[in-house]
């Protein structure tokens, strides 16, 4: 199961396990590091969080792309920006360092 390396908002590192194919803000929400309010419809943007490594993030749902884009009126959208209801794990995400975004 790959485990991510996650920098909270007072700049700790936590480490959470995913289950390859499943939903990262799943983990990132029952580990208490993000809200996800709108429960995974890419509405919310509270589940924003930011690879370190960009390569990593994968690509953007089309709905993903307009709410990060509403989110950059507030918040710094960076090359590894996703919405982690967004993203699926992926084996090559086990040792990544990902960020929790501050809340809009
Ligand atoms: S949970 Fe609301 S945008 Fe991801």
């Amino acid at each position: 199961m790959p485990t991510l390396n996650v920098k909270t908002l007072d700049g700790e590192i936590k480490s959470i396990e995913s289950d390859e194919g499943a939903v990262l803000m799943e983990a990132l929400r029952d580990a208490f590091l993000v809200e996800a309010t709108c429960g995974g419809a890419a509405s919310c943007g509270t589940c924003h969080i930011y690879f370190e490594n960009s390569e990593l993030a994968g690509d953007q749902t089309e709905d993903e792309g307009y709410m990060l884009e509403s989110l950059g009126d507030f918040v710094e959208i960076k090359d590894g920006s996703r919405l982690s209801c967004q993203v699926k794990t992926q084996a090559n995400h086990d040792g990544a360092l990902i960020e929790i975004a501050p809340e809009a």
